[in-house]
């Protein structure tokens, strides 16, 4: 952002003469907009000074009036001159946009990045249970800033917001580099909906994955062109990126039916946000109800086994990322031989190590890992389809109270 290393030059505006700016401290720009560096009740703000015959200013204002969320940049104040309206917001220390195009002040802010993706989703979410569609979600309106310590994501830019009963397409004004985050239907000039805000959040969280890139190609034009188009995006840039755990999602949010989208709360419940207890419980959930239920999907599992550990034993698998000396050891101490050779017997040892696994030897550890946690990262990298191919088959016991948390 600018406005760092100059001589601040403070003015007053608006008709009160309670807001500040530094007219040589910008921060962004858009069609209608600048927003400067300000102070506001001794407080340093962010002041948007909009152009009010070429901005439906009123609905932005209204809408920040009515949000109160962690995730939601906060509004403190408006006033308007002869020429122009003030909105004062809480000043972020820079832009997703910034941080992709690594900015001077920008360290650090994104190294956390499922975080982050958790975070504007949260505020997405929060926006649509009000029944407000963003309509113009991309890096430039997502705000990073440090409360604390730590690192809080804050949604703006409200200037295009619709409710969702209106449902209408963008216009071509607003375009310009947000057009590379818009949804197939909105370039169509169709119907857009919650799911359109949902593809343009996943093209956010691939660029954010991905160093800043887009699975439509490299540069705007072919980008739109490909998008408005149905062509299939290349999720290469970060497939191996979270053990592939992004790339079911992303395929999913960038459906180019939005029908088939999910909605912002299945995105915030899907695997590649969880925690490694949540990853050990489903297993375990899942373990024990293949022990108990001999029928569906137990029988799909079996099937899809050999695609999860290959055509072999999933021991061999382990014992081949291990030395000589451990695979004795290994065999010797743990017995596994004792358990089935296909995915249903993994899962079994998976939950069996996981139980009380402080008190597991020594020599277990060394070649699993530390801790339980260690163990599943070491489990999961070993077996990258194994969360991913076990989720979608217990799909269809989604409704059973013990599988509920998950999906
Ligand atoms: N509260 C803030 N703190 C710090 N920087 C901000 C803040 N609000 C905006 N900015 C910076 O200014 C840029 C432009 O702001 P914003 O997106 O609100 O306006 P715009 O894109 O010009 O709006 P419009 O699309 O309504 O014309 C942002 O991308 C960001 O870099
Ligand atoms: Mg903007």
């Amino acid at each position: 952002m600018d406005g760092i290393d100059h001589e601040p030059s403070w003015t007053t505006v608006g008709s009160k003469s309670i807001i500040e700016i530094d007219t040589k401290g910008v921060f962004g720009y858009g069609v209608s907009s600048k927003v400067y560096s300000g102070r506001f009740d001794e407080r340093p703000v962010a002041v948007k000074r909009i152009n009010p015959s070429l901005s439906k200013f009123e609905c932005e204002v209204e809408t920040l009036r009515r949000l109160d969320h962690r995730n939601i940049v906060r509004y403190l104040y408006t006033d308007s001159d002869n020429e122009f309206v003030y909105i004062v917001l809480e000043r972020c220390d820079c832009s997703l946009q910034d941080c992709l195009d690594k900015k001077m002040n920008t360290c650090g802010l994104l190294d956390d990045e499922l975080d982050v993706l958790k975070q504007i989703s949260a505020g997405l979410l929060y926006l649509h249970s009000k029944s407000i569609l963003h309509r113009n979600i991309h890096p430039s309106n997502v705000l990073l800033t440090r409360k604390d310590g730590i690192v809080v994501v804050r949604l703006s830019d409200f200037g295009v917001v619709k409710n969702v009963e209106e449902d209408f397409s963008i216009s071509a004004s607003v375009m310009g580099e947000a057009g590379n985050y818009f949804s197939p239907e909105v370039l169509r000039k169709q119907k857009i909906s919650k799911k359109s805000d949902v593809f343009s959040l996943g093209l956010v969280y691939f660029s954010v994955l991905s160093d800043g890139k887009s699975p439509y190609g490299d540069d705007g034009e072919d980008i739109i062109k490909n998008v408005r188009a149905g062509i299939s995006p290349n999720f290469a840039a970060v497939s191996s990126k979270y053990n592939g755990y992004a790339v079911p999602l992303l395929i999913s949010m960038l459906n180019d039916k939005k029908r088939f989208r999910p909605l912002v709360t299945d995105v915030l419940a899907h695997y590649l946000f969880w925690d490694p207890d949540m990853v050990f419980t489903f297993f375990q959930d899942v373990s024990d109800y293949l022990t108990d239920n001999m029928n569906s999907p137990r029988v799909e599992m079996e099937l899809i086994s050999r695609e999860i550990i290959g055509s072999q034993h999933w021991q061999t698998k382990l014992l081949t990322n291990l030395f000589n000396a451990e695979i004795r050891l290994f065999q010797k101490e743990f017995n596994a031989y004792r358990l089935k050779d296909d995915v249903i017997g993994l899962l079994r040892q998976i939950r069996n190590w996981g139980h009380h696994y402080h008190s597991k030897s020594r020599r277990l550890k060394n070649i699993i890992g530390e801790t339980k946690n260690q163990m599943l990262t070491y489990m999961t990298s070993l077996f990258p389809l194994l969360l991913p191919k076990t989720y979608d088959v217990f799909q269809v016991v989604k409704t059973n109270p013990s599988f509920s948390d998950y999906y």
